[in-house]
Formats: C-alpha cells, sequence, structure tokens
C-alpha cells in the first residue's frame, strides 16, 4: 500500500514522530516539531551520515560552524544579489506564488522556465492564461524578485545594530574555515570536510509536509580536489551516496539520478546530479550533488583579501582546490525512510499489522519490553528493562494486551520485543520476538544483552 502525505502526516502525529508547530496557538504554517521517536530517528539518520561521510571515513573530517556568519561571506557568494525566487501573488486570494512553479505545474513539468527572465515568464504566463492553483483567478501582480534569506539584526542598541542573515546552506562555514581545517587537521588533497546544522530559507512555496520548510537540516561534504581531477570525484560521490542510500535500505526503485542539462548549469558548476526519490506526488529531489569548481573559495578569496590556495607538497604548485558537494537534506531523507519502510502486512487471512520495517540501525526504539501480566510481571520487567537500558535505546510499555502492544511496536519499527511472563520468574528466562518474522526465541536474561547486540548489528 501506497501512504498518501496526510496518511503520514496522521502516523507520525499519531505515534509521536512530528507535530504540526507551536500546535497549542493554532500553529505557525509549515513548522513542525519532532516527538520522541521523531528525534530519535532524525538523529539517528545524522549519525550514520556522519559515520560514512566523516568519522569512518578515510578522506573527510568534521567541523560544525555557526549559523551567523560575516554578511560579506554572502555578497562574496552572491546569495545577496542572486539567491531569489520570481514570486507572484495572485490579487483575487492573496496567494503567492513562484513563477517558473507556475507554468512547471500548468505544463506538467513540460515547460521549464528556469533560466527565463521575468519578462518572459509573465508574457507566458498571460499568454498561456495560467490560472492561480488556489482560486482559479487570473489576476496576479507583476512579478518580484524574493530574496530567500532570512534576515536579522545583531547587537543591542538601534546604533550598533547590524544587519546579518541566518545561513540559507551549511557549506559556506566550511569554505570559511578552509585554511583552518587544512591547517590543523594536517589533512592533503583531496579531502574533505562535512557538517550538519540548521539552515534557514525564507520560501515562498513550502508544502509537502517536511519536504519543503523553512527551517531544517543539512548534512554537507565539501570535498577539495586538484583541478582536473574533478569529474572522477564526481563520479566517486555521486556512487557514494547511491550506495548510502541503499545501505539503509532505501529500495533502489525508488531512486533515480537527474543529471542537469550542461546548458542550464548554475553558472559556477561544471556537473550536478539531484538524486531523486520517489514521493508521494512523484520523483523529487532528494539530494544534490555539484561540482563547484573553485567557485566559493575564489569568491572568498578575493571578498577577504586571505590567501585561500592550496601548496601542492610534492610540486609546490599553488592553486585553489575545486569541490565536489554533496548536500542533502535530514528531513527529506526522513520522509522517505518513512515512505519507504511503512506498510501494512497481511499477516493471515483475516488479519493485518502496521509495519515500519526500518533498518535497525535507524528504528527510533531497539527493544520494547513487556511485562506479560502487569499485576504480576512488572517488577522483574523492569528490572530487565533497567538491565537493557545500558545498552540500547528502550521503551517499557505494560498498556493493554500483549497483542496490541506487539502492534504498536510494529508500527513504530522496533527490531526487538522482550516478554517477561511467569517463567522468568521461575528460571529467569524471557521470550524475543523478532519485528519482520515475528519468530520468538527463549533467553536466559544474562545472555539477553549480548545476544540484542549481535542480533543488531545484523
Ligand atoms: N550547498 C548547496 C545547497 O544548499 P540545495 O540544492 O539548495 O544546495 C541541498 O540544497 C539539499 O538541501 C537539497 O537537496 C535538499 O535535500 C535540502 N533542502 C534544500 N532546501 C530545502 C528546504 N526548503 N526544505 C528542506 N530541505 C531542503
Amino acid at each position: 500500500m501506497k501512504y498518501t502525505l496526510e496518511q503520514l502526516f496522521a502516523y507520525s502525529k499519531q505515534y509521536g514522530f512530528i507535530f504540526q508547530g507551536s500546535e497549542i496557538y493554532g500553529g505557525l504554517a509549515n513548522t513542525w516539531d519532532f516527538g520522541p521517536l521523531g528525534v530519535s530517528l532524525k538523529n539517528n539518520i545524522k549519525k550514520i551520515w556522519w559515520e560514512e561521510f566523516v568519522s569512518k571515513n578515510k578522506y573527510n573530517v568534521g567541523i560544525d560552524s555557526s549559523i551567523l556568519l560575516n554578511p560579506k561571506t554572502w555578497e562574496a557568494t552572491g546569495h545577496v544579489s542572486g539567491f531569489k525566487d520570481p514570486l507572484m501573488d495572485c490579487k483575487v486570494c492573496k496567494a503567492r506564488h513562484r513563477a517558473d512553479n507556475l507554468i512547471a505545474r500548468a505544463t506538467n513539468n513540460e515547460v521549464d522556465a528556469d533560466g527565463w527572465d521575468y519578462q518572459q515568464m509573465h508574457d507566458y504566463i498571460i499568454e498561456n492564461k495560467i490560472k492561480c492553483p488556489n482560486c482559479g483567478g487570473f489576476d496576479y501582480t507583476p512579478i518580484r524578485e524574493f530574496n530567500l534569506m532570512f534576515k536579522t539584526q545583531q547587537g543591542v542598541t538601534t546604533e550598533s545594530t547590524s544587519d546579518i542573515y541566518l545561513r540559507p546552506e551549511t557549506a559556506q562555514g566550511i569554505f570559511l574555515n578552509f585554511k583552518n581545517v587544512l591547517r590543523t587537521s594536517r589533512k592533503k588533497l583531496p579531502f574533505g570536510i562535512g557538517q550538519i546544522g540548521k539552515s534557514f530559507r525564507n520560501e515562498i512555496t513550502p508544502g509537502n509536509f517536511i519536504f519543503r520548510v523553512r527551517e531544517f537540516e543539512q548534512m554537507e561534504l565539501e570535498f577539495f580536489c586538484k583541478p582536473g581531477t574533478e569529474f572522477e570525484w564526481f563520479d566517486y560521490w555521486k556512487q557514494f551516496a547511491a550506495d548510502f542510500l541503499t545501505n539503509i535500505g532505501i529500495k533502489s526503485e525508488n531512486v533515480k539520478f537527474y543529471d542537469h542539462l550542461k546548458e542550464k548549469l548554475s553558472f559556477y558548476s561544471n556537473a550536478t546530479t539531484d538524486v531523486l526519490y520517489r514521493y508521494p506526488w512523484g520523483f523529487d529531489e532528494l539530494w544534490g550533488i555539484a561540482s563547484r569548481t573553485n567557485y566559493d573559495l575564489s569568491r572568498h578569496q578575493e571578498y577577504s583579501g586571505q590567501k585561500l590556495e592550496y601548496q601542492d607538497p610534492q610540486t609546490n604548485e599553488s592553486y585553489l582546490p575545486y569541490v565536489i558537494e554533496p548536500s542533502l537534506g535530514v528531513e527529506r531523507l526522513f520522509l522517505a525512510v518513512l515512505i519507504d519502510s511503512l506498510e501494512e502486512e497481511q499477516i493471515n487471512e483475516t488479519e493485518t499489522r502496521t509495519l515500519l520495517r526500518i533498518d535497525k540501525r535507524l528504528a527510533p526504539i531497539k527493544v520494547s519490553v513487556f511485562p506479560l501480566v502487569k499485576k504480576y510481571h512488572s517488577a522483574k520487567a523492569e528490572e530487565v528493562y533497567e538491565l537493557l537500558l545500558t545498552d540500547f535505546e528502550v521503551s517499557y510499555d505494560d498498556t493493554g494486551n500483549i497483542g496490541k502492544r506487539y502492534r504498536r511496536a510494529d508500527a513504530i519499527g522496533t527490531p526487538y520485543c522482550v516478554t517477561i511472563d511467569q517463567q522468568t520468574l521461575e528460571d529467569n528466562t524471557v521470550t524475543v520476538r523478532e519485528r519482520d518474522s515475528m519468530e520468538q526465541v527463549r533467553l536466559s536474561l544474562s545472555k539477553l544483552n549480548e545476544y540484542l547486540n549481535k542480533e543488531l548489528k545484523k
């Protein structure tokens, strides 16, 4: 069964993965809060990315830079002048639209207005009588430029405050620290710097649940290499990204590459691929992989006046490295993981179960502990719970009958359930039930942690 976005939201809310932001005040549009299971899944996603791209990767090191950067950063990169979307308001219902999106939507993505000037977009919308998708009206304001960066002020008095931006990508904090990291890590080219952190964009059309939001997290790697070797490394990181998704259990039929046409590339890029995932509304961007040449370093070198070149220890040649950037949104991967893992499984002729068949490393809770009968078995079950807490993310559940507790554990993807029953009180053994096969084994308590540790690593 394929879940709709509405069903995914209802599921997320029911079990405590994601809640509407500021709900008790009527919400704040397009903001989402991650509940107990959501934060755990999110942390597990970030942990695996960090291991694969940073801590267990022979090429790369990590960084955690500030969200607020010197505003010159964004002048240098072109974000102040160029990080803009073409905005149009419907005069009838006041809905805001991106002009290029109006065209794409009306033509079923057959006409791509990316790269058109605003007059061209305006004329196309008028000539083709493209109506407001919200109200059906056909009365628009002219197209205006809208900068996507959130502006705020730094300083305490009106005289001393200065405009500053919340970063729209984590990447630039990496470029600003290129020399610091190079010096202190003693890395030689090729090497990369990875970072996970919040980014902010005042998107005109946020939506599709957590797919496009204004506050989100990115997991970015800037990989520095010698000019001339960039295509080799571009292919390497493309494959690495695809393998990463397969490794965490994302089905390959739900993933494909979209290679940007040469003539449509951003001016600083000589190759870009989007890794697309099959979301409920169709394939859409999960992960961007770009070969960014030496654009960022050269602009920061120019605007800061600091030398950012790399001196090749073998040839003594100095040059600005080229960069390959795989950039992935945590929320987009979170959504893809949910969509890919959630299923309604027929378990016999009459019964089905909701099952989150998620990779065990990502499961928000690894083990659930159940006393079979609360009155008799909860004291021992609490003991087992404490024992397991030393090693795993564990939950304790004594509400409702045991069948319902198993169903709940399946629905949130808990790989193992441990049940304490009468026999446990007699011989210190427990039953361990595995999520996917529903098979049960009986084990001595003294072997429980070791057994689960081994099984969870499989
Ligand atoms: N440093 C390059 C960069 O930021 P991007 O294609 O604008 O490139 C990279 O963003 C990734 O960040 C996207 O592929 C997506 O996963 C995530 N992302 C971008 N905007 C987002 C938004 N508004 N909401 C959620 N995720 C977003």
